[in-house]
């Protein structure tokens, strides 16, 4: 059976860099409430009019990820894209990389995993290697929060904490099975769907009546957040998942070399970090720089982790992801 190696890793970021002390003239909020219960100090947000959307961001992820595994866009026979936040309601993000990158007519899959969404989605591609359906398939996690948000005092639990931007990876079938993707392990609850949750835009509603209504107090246009609840959720589940991914391969938290966790909270991090008595030098964050960019949190971090360093051949990587849904999942790979 083939095995799925990652070969390309790419990161992209809007320049537009938005410090807690920008948020303090639009919302009662404070650098030190922030920092202090999100270890969040900036956030990068597209400016209003730019040509940055979730697939360009995406686009541009992806052309890194490919240059740096040493292929062309055309190498790529798949696309995944993970996304809460895309172009449109439809089509996908998908098809709108397949005409970015300019290649041919290959499948374009869209996955709604909010900060899941990545690990699911390496999780898909990783199955159509091992099948042999595909050899080549680009992977991509792209989000712009930033539209969005009521940056404004009423939104202030959540719009503090998010931000924009992309990673993508490139993975390909390897035969040597000591190398890439071990296993990966995907959960769902879905009696928490709406306590991490975007009600306003549904089918359920009928748009007549919304565009008749337009209601500018109606805030289910805005993303809702029952904080403390995912937070307890969040440092649950992570933990048993990334334990999970440990012994199903055979491995204890001391062997990890590098957890890459989905950067929620700088908090949920730490704890999960104390919980499973990890070094720093384990852990990789970067939330205190991007906020918390849901599908693309993990290829930033990867990617960031990859451009410092920090990451080797033969390394062990545990990827572990909790969100809206809620879904949980995680990954574990031999770089
Ligand atoms: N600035 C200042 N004060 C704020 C604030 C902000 N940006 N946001 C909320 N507050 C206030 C609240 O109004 C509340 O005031 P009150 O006590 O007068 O009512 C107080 O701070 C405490 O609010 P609370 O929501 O209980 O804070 P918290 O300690 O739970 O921290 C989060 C809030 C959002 C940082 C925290 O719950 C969290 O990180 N949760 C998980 C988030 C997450 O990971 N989401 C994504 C999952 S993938």
């Amino acid at each position: 059976m083939h095995h799925s190696v990652i070969k390309g890793v790419g990161h992209y970021v809007p320049d537009n860099i938005v410090s807690n002390a920008d948020l303090e003239k639009l919302m009662d909020t404070t650098n030190e409430w922030i920092v202090e219960r999100t270890g969040i100090e900036e956030r990068c947000h597209v400016k209003r009019g730019s040509d940055d959307t979730p697939s360009t961001m995406g686009t541009k992820a992806a052309r890194i990820a490919i240059e740096r595994a040493g292929l062309m866009p055309e190498d790529i026979e798949f696309i995944i894209f993970a996304t809460l936040s895309p172009d449109y309601y439809f089509p996908g993000p998908g098809v709108m990389v397949q005409q970015q990158l300019g290649i041919k007519e290959i499948g374009a899959l869209d996955v709604r995993n909010q900060c899941s969404g990545f690990v699911y989605a390496l999780s898909v591609a990783d199955q159509f290697i091992k099948t042999g359906m595909y050899k080549t398939v680009l992977v991509i996690g792209s989000e712009l929060h930033s539209g969005g948000l009521d940056m404004t005092t009423r939104g202030r639990n959540v719009s503090v904490i998010f931000g924009d931007g992309a990673g993508a990876v490139v993975i390909q079938a390897c035969n040597d099975d000591r190398q890439g993707i071990l296993s990966t392990h995907l959960h769902s609850e879905g009696k928490h769907a709406e306590e991490l949750a975007l009600i306003g835009p549904n089918t359920g509603r009928w748009v007549p009546e919304i565009i008749e209504t337009n209601n500018p107090e109606d805030i289910s246009y805005y993303p809702y957040m029952n904080g403390n609840f995912v937070f307890r959720h969040a440092v649950t589940r992570l933990i048993e998942v990334i334990v999970e991914a440990l012994s199903t391969n055979g491995f204890k938290p001391n062997e990890i070399d590098l957890l890459i966790p989905h950067q929620a909270n700088l908090r949920i991090s730490q704890f999960v970090q104390k919980k499973l008595e990890l070094s720093d030098d384990q852990v990789f964050n970067n939330i205190m720089k991007y906020g918390n960019t849901t599908a693309a949190s993990i290829p930033i971090a990867m990617s960031e982790a990859w451009e410092q360093g920090r990451i080797s051949k033969g390394d062990l990587i545990c990827l572990a992801a909790f969100g809206s849904g809620f879904t949980w999942a995680s990954a574990l790979l031999r770089w």
